[in-house]
């Protein structure tokens, strides 16, 4: 863990912005990168920095984005109502911010930035003695940036937006980051004299820079290393492109904890996932939500996991899908499995291809290998559910539960008609239609119809014409 620790520091993140350019019913901020909403990525740097407090500006559908984040204990909502530009936005917060040095303000669309950069940032500008100090990168394509205007002697000058800027100012490589430090005793003071005569008649935070250098204040900028970090995501096209390298970042991440992944270009895991060491990913997997794999498992290729829980040395097999599900170290699933949400099996199970396991509790050791459906179910310890078993657990209005107790075998093609029971150490004959409950031990079987034999038979064949 870091041991940052900013007391006279406050974080204001700007996420009000409806997000015009995403085409959606969704707050920006909270569309998901991995799985994650980027607001939650951004305020999970801030607080790594263990600021005063944080204030997060919000208007355009706020009270979702505040039911999405909940209430930090030292996190403070400020509503704009108006998107009025980012300048207005930081604007709004003077009410907040009080007894801090620096306020260190940051975008709510930017997923990517990491503490360190934040850190460093304002490290740079308290050493600098700073009053304002801007982020900057050199991306590969600058479009859609503010431009930073440097003078001859290569100091910041001013910010220009993309849509003000002329051919001459286009051409600069440095922009900026939308992320700025600056000393809370003169911030306000600037906001007050910005106006919004600019191609978008907005308010703009970075006009803060020309106004602190007529006023004979101290402008810095710091270039970030990495300028992937800054990427903001204003569409969906920046969406898939923020996603794709925070995805090369996790999958890098796990590979140097000790997990191997094969193509890792086709692998899909997401934020919330974990991950034990000596487990291996196979091509095509997608692990999403909370999930957790354990120590020297092995996830076979085109699995998908959702919120799956599986212990140590799981064999998950090719193309098995597992949602809600838990798995016991040393279970093997699938290929072609499905576990649904409750299904819990316990160490040493075994399910084979096309069964479907649903709200089911399976002992250890069973084995349930072919083509079966276990539902609203509980199975003992060391049972053997034969081939095409199907718990008939719904009767179109109502579910009903089978319970089969340890050590059962129940033979190929049974239907369990639930609300049903079967004792320890039974065995139930092959083809059964069981609705009664059954005995322990024994031989349990429904009536079969009788086989009859046809000497003299032939084949039908085709017709010649
Ligand atoms: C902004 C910067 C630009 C920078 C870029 C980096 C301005 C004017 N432009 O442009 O210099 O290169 O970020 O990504 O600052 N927001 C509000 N209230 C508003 C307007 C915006 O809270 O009234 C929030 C948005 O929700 C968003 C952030 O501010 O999280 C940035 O707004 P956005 O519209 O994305 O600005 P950009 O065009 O990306
Ligand atoms: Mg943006």
């Amino acid at each position: 863990m870091n041991k940052l620790h900013y007391p006279d520091l406050q974080v204001c993140v700007l996420a009000a912005g409806k997000g015009k350019r995403m085409h959606s019913n969704l707050p920006k901020v909270l569309h998901r990168v991995l799985g994650r909403a980027m607001i939650d990525y951004v305020l999970h740097s801030a607080e790594a920095l263990c600021p005063k407090a944080i204030a997060v500006v919000t208007g355009h559908a706020s009270e979702k984005v505040r039911e999405h984040v909940g209430q930090p204990i030292n996190l403070e909502w400020v509503i704009q109502d108006k998107q009025l530009g980012t300048g207005h936005a930081v604007s709004q917060c003077e009410e907040v911010i009080r007894d801090v040095r620096d306020v260190l303000i940051v975008c709510g669309d930017t997923p990517l930035l990491s503490w360190q950069t934040l850190a460093n940032l304002v490290d740079e500008h308290r050493r600098l003695d700073a009053d304002v100090t801007v982020l900057t990168a050199q991306p590969a394509n600058p479009f859609g940036y503010g431009r930073i205007v440097r003078d001859a002697d290569g100091r910041v000058r001013t910010i220009v937006e993309e849509k003000d800027a002329s051919d001459d100012e286009r051409a600069i490589g440095e922009v900026s980051s939308g992320i700025y430090c600056v000393r809370h005793a003169v911030l306000f003071d600037l906001l007050r004299s910005i106006g919004n005569s600019n191609a978008q008649g907005e308010y703009y935070l970075p006009d803060i820079v020309p106004l602190a250098l007529a006023a004979g204040q101290r402008v810095d900028a710091v270039l970030m290393s990495d300028p992937d970090e800054m990427m903001g995501v204003n569409d969906r096209v920046n969406l898939a492109m923020v996603e794709d390298l925070m995805q090369r970042r996790i999958i890098r991440d796990w590979q140097l904890r000790g997990v191997t992944i094969e193509k890792p270009d086709t692998v899909r895991i997401e934020a919330g996932v974990s991950i034990g060491i000596d487990t291996v990913i196979q091509a095509g997997c997608y692990l999403i939500g909370r999930t957790h794999i354990g120590d020297e498992c092995r996830v076979g290729p085109n699995s998908v996991l959702v919120d799956a829980w599986l212990d140590d040395r799981v064999n998950v097999f090719a193309f098995s899908h597992i949602h809600g599900a838990s798995v016991g170290s040393d279970a093997s699933i699938g290929p072609y499995a499905r576990l649904r949400p409750e299904a819990r099996l316990d160490e040493q199970v075994h399910i084979g291809n096309f069964v479907e396991v649903k709200k089911a509790v399976v002992g250890r050791g069973s084995k349930i290998n072919h083509l079966s459906y276990i539902g609203d179910a509980s199975v003992g310890v060391d049972c053997n559910i034969g081939a095409g078993t199907i718990t008939c657990n719904y009767d179109g209005a109502n579910k009903f539960k089978t319970e089969i107790g340890d050590r059962v075998f129940v033979g190929s093609d049974t239907q369990l008609i639930a609300p049903v029971r079967v004792a320890d150490d039974a065995t139930i004959g092959a083809g059964s239609t069981i609705t009664r409950d059954v005995e322990p031990g024994g031989l349990t079987l429904s009536e079969r119809t009788q086989q009859r034999y046809v000497a003299n038979w032939k084949r039908p064949e085709k017709e010649s014409r």
